[in-house]
């Protein structure tokens, strides 16, 4: 069965993350599957909305973290990078709906996203420092944005989660329901969604988005320069192997 299942129907394309058993980590070619589907989406007519989605118990566990040993980012054409330029300049509405741990970019392509929708036990994390990494996505700029500084601090500097009400306090979710409906609300917003008229949906998210459409794009090539740095340091190294040993990682000498 495939990690990623896509399908479209009644002008819904739905990306559904479906390697529960790894927590749906996000392999190189998940992320190569993904960004390809992005990409035609944003071009297809029969497509008018997208929704991502997990299990009711995961959205992601981020990035696979062995595969992302075996396979890093080597260039701004890698799988990851395209599926990030996809997620901040897709044109039409992005929904997503997130029930249990959403870590890394399973919590940063939500900042791309125009409506949320959350389980009551969504976790959200962004734990790049404890992986001797920086933010990516656009995160720097977006998560202080939306959280505030201080908010941010706490999410982006000590990694720490945060659940689904303290989302939707914040704007990150637009509505908080039981793990069992989540993914059925979004499917039902997006399907109102796809009833509108496009060319009206893909205007007014243009508008609202135009402002710092640029700057986003900046933001995400210039984390991704220190992500690349990042990754082939000792910290990294440290926090990645510690996690493949299953022990907590030692930053004494780092
Ligand atoms: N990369 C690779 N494998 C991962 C993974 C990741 N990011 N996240 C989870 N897994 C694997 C675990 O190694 C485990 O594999 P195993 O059964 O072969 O031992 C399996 O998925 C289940 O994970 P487990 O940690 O036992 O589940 P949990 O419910 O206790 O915790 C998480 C879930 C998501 C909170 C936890 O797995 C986690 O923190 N993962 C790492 C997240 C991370 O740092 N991601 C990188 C962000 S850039």
């Amino acid at each position: 069965m495939s990690e990623i299942l896509i399908d479209t129907s009644a002008g819904v394309m739905t990306l559904t993350l479906n390697r529960v058993a790894k927590k749906n980590a996000f392999t190189e070619a998940m992320y190569a599957q993904c960004a390809d589907a992005m990409e035609q989406a944003a071009q297809d007519p029969a497509v008018r909305v997208l929704v991502w989605q997990g299990h009711e118990t995961v959205f992601s566990a981020g990035n696979d973290i062995a595969d992302f040993l075996a396979h890093p980012p080597s260039s701004r054409d890698a799988p990851v990078f395209r599926l990030l330029r996809a997620l901040a300049t897709f044109p039409k509405p992005l929904l997503a709906a997130v029930c249990g741990p959403a870590v890394g970019i399973g919590t940063t392509m939500l900042f791309h996203c125009d409506l949320v929708y959350a389980g009551d036990n969504a976790a959200f994390a962004m734990p790049f420092v404890n992986l001797g990494l920086c933010p990516e996505a656009g995160a720097s700029l977006l998560v202080p944005q939306m959280l505030g500084y201080h908010r941010a601090a706490e999410a982006l500097l000590l990694g720490e989660p945060f659940m689904a009400e303290a989302a939707l306090e914040v704007g990150l979710a637009n509505r908080v329901v039981p793990p069992t409906e989540a993914n059925g609300v979004a499917q039902a917003q997006a399907r109102k969604l796809a009833l509108k008229p496009v060319s009206s949906l893909l205007a007014t998210k243009r508008l609202m988005k135009q402002g710092q459409a640029a700057q986003v794009m900046a933001q995400i090539e210039t984390e991704a320069e220190e992500f690349g740095r990042m990754l082939r340091e000792p910290a990294a190294k440290e926090a990645f192997t510690a996690f493949m040993e299953k022990r907590r990682p030692d930053f004494s000498s780092l």
